[in-house]
C-alpha cells in the first residue's frame, strides 16, 4: 500500500489542486500541479513512472535519444530536445540519457545545471527572463529585478503561485544598447523601467 501525504507545500504549488500523490521532492511536486500529468506509483522514489499527458517521460526521452545519438556532441542536443517536449528537463530524463550516451547520471546532471538555458524543474505559462549581464546591470538591472520579484512575489527560478509566470534571469540578450533588457515568452524588451515591467506583468497576469 503506498501511503500519500506532502511533506510541505512548496512554491508553485496550488494547495487546491494538488492530488496529493506521493511523498516527493518540494522540486518534485510543481510537475503534477503545472502538467496535470498522472503518477503511476512503481517500487517508488525516482524508479516511478511519471506521465504527460499521456506520455511516459522515460519512453519519450529513449525515442529522442535513439534519433539523436548518433550526432557528435549528441548531449547537448538531446537535452535540447528533451526540453522542448517537456518544458523542461525532467529527473526521469537523465538515467535513459546517461545509460543510452553511456555517460553517468553524475555527469549529464553537471551538463544540465552548467548551462542556464536548461530547467530541471516545470515552468508556468509565461516565462520572463531578466537580463543580469553588465550593460545592463549597470543601467539599472539590479533595481528593476528588486521591481519585479516585488512584483511576481518570487524569486528568481521560482513560479508565481497560480502557475503564471516563472522568472529567469538570463546573460545577455543581444540587447545591451538599449539595456535594460528582459524576454518575455520569447520576445525580447528593451529600455525598461518600472513603469514598462509592471505593464509587461501586467499583460500575462490578467
Ligand atoms: S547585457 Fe543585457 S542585453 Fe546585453
Amino acid at each position: 500500500m503506498f501511503q500519500v501525504f506532502l511533506q510541505s507545500p512548496p512554491a508553485g504549488v496550488l494547495e487546491e489542486r494538488c492530488f496529493r500523490s506521493g511523498v516527493f521532492s518540494a522540486r518534485s511536486v510543481p510537475v503534477f500541479m503545472m502538467y496535470n500529468g498522472q503518477v503511476r506509483v512503481g517500487s517508488g522514489g525516482l524508479d516511478m513512472n511519471l506521465h504527460f499527458g499521456g506520455r511516459d517521460i522515460g519512453a519519450r526521452t529513449l525515442e529522442i535519444v535513439t534519433e539523436m545519438k548518433a550526432l557528435e556532441g549528441a548531449l547537448l542536443p538531446i537535452l535540447h530536445e528533451v526540453q522542448a517536449e517537456f518544458g523542461y528537463v525532467p529527473q526521469e530524463a537523465l538515467p535513459v540519457i546517461a545509460r543510452e550516451l553511456n555517460l553517468s547520471r553524475a555527469e549529464v546532471h553537471g551538463v544540465v545545471t552548467f548551462y542556464h538555458d536548461y530547467r530541471d524543474h516545470p515552468t508556468g505559462r509565461h516565462v520572463l527572463k531578466l537580463c543580469r549581464a553588465e550593460a545592463c546591470q549597470s543601467m539599472g538591472g539590479a533595481a528593476l529585478e528588486e521591481k519585479v520579484k516585488k512584483l511576481l512575489g518570487i524569486d528568481f527560478h521560482q513560479t508565481t503561485l497560480d502557475g503564471g509566470v516563472t522568472l529567469e534571469p538570463v546573460y545577455c540578450l543581444g540587447l545591451c544598447s538599449t539595456a535594460p533588457a528582459a524576454m518575455l515568452d520569447g520576445e525580447v524588451h528593451g529600455r525598461l523601467d518600472d513603469a514598462a515591467i509592471a505593464d509587461l506583468i501586467a499583460e500575462v497576469r490578467l
